[in-house]
């Protein structure tokens, strides 16, 4: 990504959150050790709670101390992002704290010899979204449109209507290149890699058509179960979750037509096409094409753990889907009928996100049926977390003198290759913002292109109580009739193809039948 360090006043709405002591504070002590934050660098917490500056100054140290996966946080390197950290509390709704805001954000940059950048964080709970935005707009904070930015965390809406509507709300006080929208999967090392994969190298471009693929399956995995977040979840459910952001942003990256340049608009116009071309699921025909579980009580890693409907503000007869399955098709000339199939889950048997492509079959099979009983088709698996990496799957001869065929795995793993850390996807983000690059951002349509596609599929659901729920065993790979959706059309979803690449060994391949 370009990197302009230009003078950066960060400004936090909800600085006591979670998100902000998790995510946030330790995102900047790494920035800060990479050297990545401008030299003129300030931040403002914003908050609710009543707290000195003091107080504020240990919430995010203890964050970054945390969660910083840095071994630590060190003072004297602290210190210095710290001794540019204020904090005003007040209410988000009362003009007084904007007026505050905008007499902090005169004073903090009348020492530097250039504007700067004021990026708003929302770090807030959807609903304040728009009387933050309001405010900011009424006491002028947004009207330098290019100095002025604002980030907008996810949920984005609860269906298509409220999309538009907070766009809307976003768009009337800002321009939407000042609108960050942010889908935090973006930021990850390896789904940026697919573009590189994709379109810095010739070797497969040439075969990523409906002419030499089978299909293509996407795979986000957790193990963890809903955790503390019961009350979000339960007017969420994993395809607002997960699969209107996070897959259908990875479905655009493997789906879209080669960019002509790597300006952000033309990334998001690629991918916006992608979303244009899904063909719309009917609701009649919901029932084939997607599939939805909650999890039961289970074993994980050898513990027992509650089912969905006994955890905390989770009710007993909760009808939130905390898997959900479903098979797209984009209908375009390169993809016409190749099946997109899409899978996330909570509690399931282990964290993994993945791509696998599978290529057809060979056309014509001319090794004796004795030599191939284990054939299986080339597999292309891009690993996205957790161990980061590419696996090309082909077949090869088994030593001896049987003509025996069998599966090979060749490696490629970023730890192993690169031996360095890959900056976490908010270390990314907070950069590009910075910097004022979009790329790695949502624009509005792409927002409301991939509402529309599950729009059908809510609907559905909505009004059609679960009657199995729960109707899958923590620790397991979800319902079994994720297992029909795909077994209907003689497919099946990819085995778990995680395995530690030996130190040194990234170029080997191994047997894996
Ligand atoms: C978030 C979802 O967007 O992504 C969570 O709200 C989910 O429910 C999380 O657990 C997964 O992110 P990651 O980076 O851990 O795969």
């Amino acid at each position: 990504m370009r990197i302009r360090k230009e003078p950066t006043i960060l400004v936090i709405f909800g600085g006591m959150g979670d998100l902000t002591w998790r995510k946030l504070a330790p995102a900047l002590y790494n920035l800060l050790l990479d050297k990545q934050l401008p030299e003129r660098f300030a931040v403002i917490g914003l908050d609710g709670k009543a707290l000195g500056q003091d107080e504020f100054r240990q919430r995010l140290k203890d964050g970054a101390n945390q969660f910083c996966q840095c071994g630590g946080v060190v003072d004297e390197n602290w210190n210095s992002i710290a001794r540019n950290v204020t904090f005003l509390s007040g209410d988000f709704a009362d003009p007084a704290i904007y007026s505050d805001l905008s007499d902090q954000l005169k004073t903090q940059g009348k020492s530097w010899d250039r504007p700067a950048n004021h990026v708003f964080y929302l770090a807030t709970p959807p609903g304040i979204v728009g009387t933050i935005v309001h405010g900011l707009g009424v006491a002028g904070l947004a009207s330098d449109r290019s100095h002025a930015r604002v980030v907008v965390e996810k949920p984005f809406g609860h269906d298509l209507a409220s999309a538009v509507a907070l766009n809307g709300v976003l768009t009337a006080v800002f321009n939407e290149s000042q609108i960050y929208r942010i889908d935090h999967y973006l930021g990850k090392e390896t789904v940026q890699n697919i573009l590189a994969f994709r379109f810095a190298n010739a070797l497969f471009e040439p075969i990523w058509d409906r002419r030499y693929i089978d299909h293509v399956q996407i795979t986000v995995a957790e193990q963890v179960g809903v955790e503390h977040r019961g009350a979000y979840y339960e007017h969420a459910g994993a395809l607002r979750d997960m699969i209107q952001n996070h897959l259908m942003q990875i479905l655009c990256l493997i789906a879209m037509e080669p960019m002509v340049s790597f300006e952000a608009d033309e990334i998001r116009n690629k991918k916006v096409d992608v979303l244009r071309a899904i063909r719309p699921i009917l609701e009649d025909q919901v029932q084939q094409l997607a599939v939805r579980g909650q999890y039961g009580a289970g074993r994980m890693n050898g513990h027992k753990v509650p089912a969905y409907r006994a955890e905390p503000s989770v009710a007993t007869d909760s009808p939130a889907e905390t898997f959900a399955a479903m098979k797209l098709f984009v209908d375009n000339w390169r993809w016409q009928d190749v099946p997109f199939y899409l899978r996330t889950g909570k509690r399931l048997q282990k964290k993994l996100s993945e791509v696998m492509i599978q290529f057809r079959p060979v056309p014509h099979q001319s090794f004796p049926t004795t030599a191939a009983l284990a054939w299986q088709p080339n597999h292309l698996i891009i690993h996205i977390q957790p161990e980061e990496g590419i696996i090309l799957r082909f077949q090869a001869k088994q030593p001896g003198s049987i003509l025996h065929l069998s599966p090979v795995d060749m490696h490629f793993s970023y730890q192993e290759t690169f031996k360095s850390r890959s900056p976490e996807a908010y270390e990314t983000l907070l950069v590009d913002v910075m910097a004022g690059d979009a790329t790695l951002f949502m624009r509005a349509d792409q927002v409301e292109g991939s509402w529309s596609v599950i729009t059908p599929i809510l609907n559905v659901w909505e009004n059609t109580l679960p009657v199995d729920f729960p109707n899958y065993l923590s620790g397991t790979w979800g319902p079994d009739a994720a297992e029909v959706l795909i077994a209907q059309d003689g497919r099946s979803w990819q085995q778990p193809t995680l395995k530690k690449v030996q130190a040194g060994d990234q170029s080997r391949s191994s047997m894996v039948a």
